[in-house]
């Protein structure tokens, strides 16, 4: 059984994703970070060079070679991955899909001095959050099997949260 984390940027997806990988003893993958280390080099400077839609290109690969290989495992995903429709069929295919739901003012917050993400490079960070955080968020709504809300929590309180769903009872104490 593998569970899938998607949600914006800040939402905590590696954070959570592997602190619960640690507590259900699952392997632990993200997305951007083997993506990154495939590449060697930063998302930054591939979105820079290359471009967004090639970065998506490597994500919907990353997202069939996981399909087939992934196993007990928690998987973080980038912000985007569900732009588009494919990813999302494969994400569904590979696991159990958690939306962690950040509420726009908890991430600009979080990401007040992150230079990391291209999309939100420059300046009006707080438009540029809101502005892509309404389009995305019906699609992480639908994407999604069951959401947790993260405003105000703990990275452990979320974690003891995804551990409390239904489908964890099989694989938790
Ligand atoms: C993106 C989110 C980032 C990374 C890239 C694009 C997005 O991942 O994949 O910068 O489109 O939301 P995080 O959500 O881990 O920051």
């Amino acid at each position: 059984m593998n569970i899938v984390l998607i949600g914006f940027m800040g939402s905590g997806k590696t954070s959570v994703g592997k602190g619960l990988a640690k507590e259900l003893s699952f392997n632990f993958i993200d997305t951007d970070l083997s993506i990154e280390e495939e590449n060697q080099t930063s998302i930054n400077n591939i979105f820079g060079k290359y471009g967004e839609v090639y970065f998506r290109d490597l994500e919907t690969k990353k997202l069939v070679s996981l399909k087939e290989k992934a196993q007990d495992t928690i998987i973080s995903t980038g912000g985007g991955i569900i732009l588009r429709e494919k990813n999302i069929d494969l994400l569904k295919e590979i696991g159990i899909v958690i939306y962690l739901k950040t509420s726009a003012t908890t991430i600009v917050n979080r990401l007040k001095y992150d230079n990391t993400r291209p999309l939100l490079a420059g300046n009006n960070k707080e438009e540029k959050v809101n502005e892509i955080l309404g389009f995305r968020e019906s699609i992480y709504e639908k994407a999604a099997d069951y959401i947790i809300d993260t405003n105000n929590k703990t990275i452990s309180q979320i974690i003891d949260e995804i551990k409390e769903q239904e489908f964890n009872e099989d694989i938790s104490d």
